[in-house]
């Protein structure tokens, strides 16, 4: 367990209706707003026509940017970042997913930096300050709604990386469980998959003797084997939707990450995924997590799938120890597959052995050779991705 600092300054307003309060809080340091958005849901679902109204009542003027693509790309940043500069925009709000808030925080950020956008995201030239941040939360999944992290994709150079910066979190947002009635079977079964691998990611972790970290990460995990399915089956269940929705929250915003080590093996071997074959984050995460789990299952990893099979799947703790982790990755795959419906190979998504060594090269990256709960090698990450073709 090591020390950590804990600073979550995102005002979260949570629950039905709750929209209403977004606009004073915006109003109160910004009166001219960028809205940026996806490919329309928000049109289709009504969340823009009650929005739109609220904001006008406080006298707010709005520019909008759409069509933020599922795994944003930098064009759509540089364009925002763009809009801002020209029109003088104050304050930027994503409504939507993952992917508009992560493009959204990148645009605030970029309209402070005169080149291109891309030099952020790659490091090359330091996030320095960002135009304040705000979001309106339309899928549970990612969590951007409360961290400052985000993640952008520059399909020219088949890159996606995670980009950070204190100024990127969201001032304030909106989770009302209600708005994520219409996200569809697919979209529901990815976010969930995507919210246990944030969980797990910090789960297996090379600090595995935080007991409290664990019961959270535990009760967060079984958060989304009952309720993901709930979900599936009935879109309008509000304590399925309201339970997922917080889980995604705090799964991705340091409270069961601070104190741990970890270098997000899955999503380091996932985002290669998408940078090559533009596939839903959450789909790359469920077909690779039991690969990964089967390839670093050994003596010295024991004894944490055996708390986990046991914890969070409910084995039976009088079964060999052995026999309890090789179920617990079972029962992992098996509700992925089965309760989710997610698929269970990679060439289901349409990948095949073409360019698995160019992106295990690049998923392994030096982090993940150091800091990995068992580090991970180009040749492992291979084995894994080989694991998950059919
Ligand atoms: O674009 P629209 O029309 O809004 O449709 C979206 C999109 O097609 C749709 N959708 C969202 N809310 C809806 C809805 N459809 C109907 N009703 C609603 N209420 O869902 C589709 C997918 O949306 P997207 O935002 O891409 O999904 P998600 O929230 O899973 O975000 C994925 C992105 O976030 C990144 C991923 O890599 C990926 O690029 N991540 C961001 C992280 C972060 N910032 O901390 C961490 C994650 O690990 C992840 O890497
Ligand atoms: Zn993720």
């Amino acid at each position: 367990m090591y020390n950590f600092d804990y600073h979550i300054p995102t005002k979260i307003f949570f629950g039905k209706g709750q929209i209403v309060k977004l606009p004073s809080e915006i109003k109160a340091i910004a009166s001219k707003i960028l809205l940026v958005y996806g490919g329309g849901s928000i049109k289709r679902n009504g969340i823009y026509d009650t929005l739109l109204p609220l904001l006008k009542e406080e006298n707010i003027e709005v520019y909008e940017l759409s069509g933020v693509e599922p795994n944003p790309r930098v064009t759509t940043v540089a364009k925002g970042a763009q809009m801002c500069k020209e029109y003088g925009i104050e304050a930027v709000l994503a409504v939507g997913g993952g992917s508009t808030i992560d493009c959204t925080k990148v645009i605030a950020a970029a309209a402070y930096y005169d080149g291109d956008p891309w030099d952020l995201v790659t490091r090359k030239a330091p996030i320095t300050n960002a135009l304040p941040v705000f979001s309106v939360l339309t899928a549970s999944a990612t969590g951007s709604e409360m961290n400052n992290g985000a993640v952008i994709s520059n399909m020219d150079t088949n890159d996606k990386l995670g980009i950070g910066h204190p100024s990127m979190l969201p001032r304030a947002s909106v989770l009302d469980p209600t708005y994520t009635y219409t996200t569809n079977k697919h979209q529901t079964a990815a976010g969930t998959a995507d919210i246990m691998s944030h969980t797990l990611e910090n789960y297996f972790s090379k600090a595995d003797d935080f007991y409290l970290l664990d019961g959270m990460a535990e009760a967060m995990l079984k958060t989304c084997i009952k309720y993901g399915p709930i979900a599936l089956e009935d879109p309008e269940n509000y304590e399925a939707r309201a339970n997922l929705m917080w889980t995604s929250s705090l799964a991705i915003n340091g409270s069961v990450r601070w104190g741990k080590a970890d270098a997000w093996s899955v999503h380091s071997m996932e985002h290669q995924l998408s940078a090559y074959y533009d596939i839903t984050h959450g789909d790359g995460l469920a077909i690779l997590t039991p690969a990964w789990m089967k390839h670093i299952l050994s003596e010295n990893t024991l004894d944490r799938f055996v708390k986990y099979g046991v914890n969070v799947w409910g084995i039976d703790a009088s079964l060999d120890k052995w026999e309890i982790a090789k179920k617990s990755i079972e029962m992992t795959q098996d509700f992925f597959v089965n309760a989710l419906g997610i698929p269970a190979t990679l060439y289901e998504v349409g990948i095949d052995e073409s360019q698995l060594e160019v992106m295990a090269e690049k998923a392994s990256t030096p982090m993940l050779q150091k800091d990995a709960y068992v580090p991970l090698f180009p040749e492992d990450v291979l084995a894994i991705y080989k694991l998950c073709l059919k």
